[in-house]
């Protein structure tokens, strides 16, 4: 039987909940060709969520493409023009023959070798020369642009995990170009994404940087207690099992309303639950889930040094005043310089995140293997 949750996946039709204002904001984005940045942690669903917006722009408007390019497989400038180009001229047309005639016409003096698999589903291949392509990539940057503009078509690129391009060889040589065609286009759209807060803000929110106002820029927030109440509810009950409004605020609660820990954790109680699920039955799968994770967080703890660790259990105990004397000597932290360091280490391994004067962590699960099972011990 078909488990009525799912993580790790994209979230879509029924396992999708609430994002009502965000999804609305995205369809419209992309129905008036407005560049888009959205910015959450992982796991909290940015691409479910451009993914539910793409397919209700793509039902209401017939003339709608989209481009999906991830940039955790794109390593290189060069490969990044070869995915753009494929996506491009993959989403321009259905029918071999026209994406052929479309490979002529837009590639201006670059004459790509064309592989086209006999198979339908599979995408079309370019073979180019993306040295060439790279020294002189304009053709590429608005091959969008004129494919859409001859005919009548708009184009979404989405681009995920769009703070790699910072790992490029030459990264802010590549955003420049990227701005300056990218910001002429009329029938195209850029929605790009990421999960490294910080250093999406670098790219996107520093006067300096060339994408500097790009786009409408949106944080997405957890999904609230309520919705998700409603949710597990929901799914519970289509699946012929019943949870009570408090069981299943306590699932939502447990996760802190982490997308994808709810749902990993609503689907253990509900493998557990025969016919109705109890709150015995929950906090058992929380502490199996939790246990499950333990190896992970163990190596991801040895790993840190012993005032980094010491910091997070400061922050375990809800210690605001990091920088105190109190908290410094209490925790050995060394002095206040030391603790701006800390902090700023544990950000860039992806442990905590600031925003104001509130620190969280991004995993609220790691932070509850923390205080109750390391320093516990
Ligand atoms: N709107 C939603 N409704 C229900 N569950 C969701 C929703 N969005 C996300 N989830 C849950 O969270 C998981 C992660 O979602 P998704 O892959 O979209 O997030 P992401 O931010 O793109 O993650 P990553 O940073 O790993 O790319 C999904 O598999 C699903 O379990
Ligand atoms: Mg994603």
């Amino acid at each position: 039987m078909e488990t009525p949750f799912v993580f790790g996946k994209i979230a879509s039709d029924k396992n999708f909940t609430d994002r009502k204002a965000e999804t609305e904001r995205l369809v419209s984005n992309f129905g008036s060709s407005v560049n888009t940045i959205l910015i959450s942690p992982r796991r909290w669903g940015k691409s479910s969520v451009v993914a539910k917006a793409a397919d209700i722009s793509s039902k209401k408007e017939k003339n709608i493409r989209f481009c999906f390019i991830d940039l955790n497989n794109v390593r290189s400038e060069e490969q990044f023009y070869q995915q753009l180009a494929t996506k491009v001229l993959n989403a321009s047309a259905t029918k071999t023959r026209i994406l052929i005639e479309n490979t002529r016409k837009f590639f201006g003096k670059l004459i790509p070798n064309v592989t086209i698999s006999p198979d339908p589903r599979t995408e079309l291949k370019l073979g180019l020369d993306w040295k060439e392509v790279k020294k002189e990539p304009d053709d590429i940057l608005n091959l969008a642009e004129k494919i859409s503009t001859e005919n009548n078509l708009k184009f979404v690129i989405c681009i995920d995990e769009f703070q790699n391009i910072s790992e490029f060889e030459n990264p802010l040589d590549i955003q420049k170009k990227m701005r300056s065609h990218w910001q002429k286009h009329k029938n195209v759209s850029y929605c790009l994404f990421g999960s490294k807060r910080h250093m999406m803000m670098d790219v996107f929110t520093s006067p300096s940087m060339p994408f500097y106002k790009f786009g409408d820029i949106i944080f997405l927030s957890k999904i609230s207690l309520k919705d998700w109440i409603i949710f597990i509810q929901k799914r519970f009950a289509d699946s012929g099992k019943k949870i009570g409004h408090n069981e299943a605020r306590l699932v939502a609660e447990l996760a802190d309303c982490h997308p994808y820990y709810v749902q990993q954790l609503a689907q253990q109680s509900w493998l557990r639950t025969d016919t109705g699920c109890t709150m015995d039955i929950i906090e058992e799968s929380f502490h199996d889930l939790v246990l499950q994770l333990s190896m992970l967080f163990q190596n991801l703890t040895d790993g840190l040094s012993r005032t980094q660790i010491s910091l997070l259990k400061a922050l375990t105990d809800n210690i605001n005043q990091l920088s105190s004397k109190n908290t410094i000597l209490e925790y050995q932290l060394g002095t206040s310089a030391n603790v701006v360091k800390l902090k700023k280490m544990l950000i860039n391994k992806e442990i905590i995140d600031i925003q104001g004067n509130e620190i969280t962590f991004l995993d609220p699960l790691y932070k509850f293997w923390l205080k109750e099972y390391f320093f516990n011990n």
